[in-house]
């Protein structure tokens, strides 16, 4: 952002978000994704229970918003919400918010962008984690 300003952000943004999700999940067996009710990138799409959650929540402020650590079966799941800051309506604000030339990197890359709208303070979504635990790989349940 502070370099190229926001419409090469939107652009990194664009291309690096799935491949750094892909290259934690191959070298640490750990699956990690951003998720939301309204989906810039229909591939965001997340696990069953992470959808549950964002359903159970709906559209509302953050404030007050828990996560969730435990584990179910021999899966550790962990979710943080995702709350809506200042610097994020630059790409995910009202269109009149959004510059120009943001708004055509947006809708060249993402033609069923739902992610636009939010105000500071929103839930925008989640971020969530999932891992298989082995034998000998400990994780203390969260109380
Ligand atoms: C420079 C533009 C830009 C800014 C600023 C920005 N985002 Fe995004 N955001 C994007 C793009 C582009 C994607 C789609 C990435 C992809 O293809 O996976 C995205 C995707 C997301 C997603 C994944 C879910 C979805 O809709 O696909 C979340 C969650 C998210 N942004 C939250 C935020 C939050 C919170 C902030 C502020 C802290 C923020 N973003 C700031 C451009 C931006």
């Amino acid at each position: 952002m502070s370099q190229g300003g926001p419409a090469a952000a939107a652009r990194v943004c664009s291309t690096e978000a799935q491949s750094i999700a892909a290259t934690i999940a191959r070298e640490s067996g750990v699956r990690v994704g951003r998720s939301s009710l309204r989906l810039r990138n229909p591939a965001n799409d997340g696990p069953a229970w992470v959808t549950d959650w964002l359903r159970a929540q709906g559209e509302r402020p953050a404030a007050g918003v828990t996560g969730i650590e435990r584990v179910e079966g021999s899966v550790a799941h962990v979710l943080r919400p995702i709350p809506v800051e200042g610097v994020c309506v630059t790409c995910h604000g009202p269109a009149d918010q959004i510059p120009a030339e943001v708004r055509e990197v947006l809708s060249a890359a993402y033609p069923r962008d739902r992610a636009t709208g939010y105000q500071p303070g929103d839930l925008r979504g989640a971020l969530w984690a999932e891992v298989a635990l082995g034998p000998g790989r400990v994780v203390e349940p969260q109380p």
